[in-house]
């Protein structure tokens, strides 16, 4: 008699806006099965499809295994939860444990007395069987407990993935503001370039990101082309927990590296003529660094061509169309420098009867500027490419002169954006200069 493999409730949380493509990628790299929900995936699945999505998943923030799901009002019913759940599957008395909890509409007084119900719950059921119970690490914990509590229910899941999975272990030089890898990774679906890059591979339409800071997006896009699975350079959770098998894990490992282009079939296809068709630049000098050393680390380095330049007056480095896709420096976090900034300042020592705005505004016309002869720069350096900005400006449009074709709802974080696309036809030449005159 064959034994039956068990499978288990996964969770896969995500920024919101991002759900239907995770499902769609928890689908493409796993057995399991998915049903988007709010901010995240449901998915049924056994343990080794948990280590495929861990290793594959360019879109989860984590893959959580559902251990109890039972109705609650009180505090002692979170107790009893925690004392009826299966830990002993998933860890020994000699793990560390740390208890992340999150609520949403839950009648509980204090979100910590009831993850400390849950610990006391956890540690007694221990004590009970094994005599001895795990301690708590807040800091370094060898598995993570996350407990929801919902207006009825308490949900108590293992974390298998450790450090968030935007942790892919290649970036550690970033800039001000940097993108998670995961947002970037949602971009690059949004836009359908990674759909061409999984199927053409070298063979992709052009990328450029044209504000490109510490290369996230690049990079991200570069991996899709070599085929390299986003989590093949860190840990995970999973490692450490009961049913991790190191020769189960090793075959998912080795299946995912003979997928992947390797260092030597990127060199051998440069010296056959091949350029790299994912590109990047930064008015940055020392981002355009963090962003090479980053590509390296990625295993990318030849599939990946970063430069120093402003966006305002970088051409295309390639006959396209292609694609742009980017996040641009926006709000306070982050300044717009080059051209625009020169332009706005150089208008703010002008004498005051001929100054538009005052001098502390100046940033802010940048900014508007910015976008504004972005947009012309576009249409005659970019005809036919098609762009895509994630932004929290719902007027970005406006700014750019353009009218988007698409509005993708996105996070960046907390920050409510929208990816826009834009579709660049060429501007007829006597516009464009009459255009470029008046912009100097
Ligand atoms: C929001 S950050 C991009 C972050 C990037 N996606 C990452 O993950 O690191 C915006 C970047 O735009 C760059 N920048 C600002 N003004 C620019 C300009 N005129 N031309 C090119 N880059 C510019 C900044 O140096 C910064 O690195």
């Amino acid at each position: 008699m064959t034994q039956s493999i068990p499978l288990f409730n996964l969770f896969l949380p995500c920024p919101s806006g991002v759900e239907d493509m995770l499902a769609a990628e928890v689908k493409r790299v796993s057995h399991a099965k998915p049903t988007p929900a709010r901010a995240g995936v449901y998915a049924k699945g056994s343990f080794e499809d948990v280590l495929k999505l861990n290793l594959h998943s360019r879109l989860a923030q984590r893959v959580l295994v559902e251990l109890m799901h039972a109705p609650y009002r009180s505090e002692d019913d979170i107790y009893q939860a925690a004392c009826d759940t299966l830990w002993e599957q998933w860890l020994t008395p000699r793990h560390t444990f740390k208890i992340d909890a999150t609520a949403s509409r839950s009648p509980l007084q204090s979100l910590n007395f009831a993850a400390l119900r849950v610990k006391d719950g956890l540690c007694d059921r221990f004590r009970h069987f094994e005599g001895v119970r795990p301690s708590v690490d807040t800091e370094r914990p060898d598995a993570r407990v996350f407990a929801h509590f919902g207006p009825e229910h308490v949900t108590l899941s293992i974390d298998t993935s450790g450090e968030p999975l935007f942790k892919r272990g290649w970036r550690f030089d970033k800039g001000d503001a940097p993108l998670k890898e995961t947002l970037a990774a949602a971009m690059l679906e949004a836009s359908g370039w990674a759909h061409l890059a999984r199927e053409k591979g070298i063979d992709a339409p052009p990328l450029v990101d044209p504000c490109c800071g510490s290369g996230t997006i690049a990079i991200e896009a570069a991996q899709l082309v070599a085929g390299i699975a986003p989590g093949s350079m860190r840990r995970f959770g999973f490692e450490r927990l009961l049913p991790f098998e190191a020769k189960q894990w090793n075959a998912i490992k080795e299946e995912a590296t003979n997928q992947a282009i390797t260092k030597t079939d990127v060199q051998e296809a440069i010296k056959n003529g091949f350029v790299a068709n994912v590109y990047g630049s930064d008015l940055a000098f020392r981002m355009v660094d963090f962003a090479n050393t980053n590509a390296e680390r990625a295993g990318v380095s030849g599939l990946v061509n970063f430069r120093g330049g402003d966006a305002l007056q970088r051409s295309a480095p390639v006959e396209g169309p292609g694609v742009i896709v980017m996040n641009p420096p926006y709000g306070e976090r982050i300044d717009t420098r080059g051209v625009a900034a020169s332009q706005a300042a150089h208008a703010a020592r002008a004498p005051v009867e001929l100054r538009s705005a005052p001098a502390d505004e100046s940033q802010r016309d940048a900014s508007a500027n910015f976008f504004q002869l972005l947009g012309r720069h576009w249409k005659t350096a970019y005809p036919g490419w098609t762009a895509w900005v994630l932004s929290p400006d719902m007027k970005l449009p406006a700014a750019m002169r353009f009218k988007e074709s698409r509005r993708v709802p996105m996070f960046n974080g907390p920050i409510e954006c929208r990816l826009f696309r834009f579709d660049l036809t060429a501007m007829p030449e006597r516009r464009a200069e009459s255009d470029n005159a008046s912009a100097r």
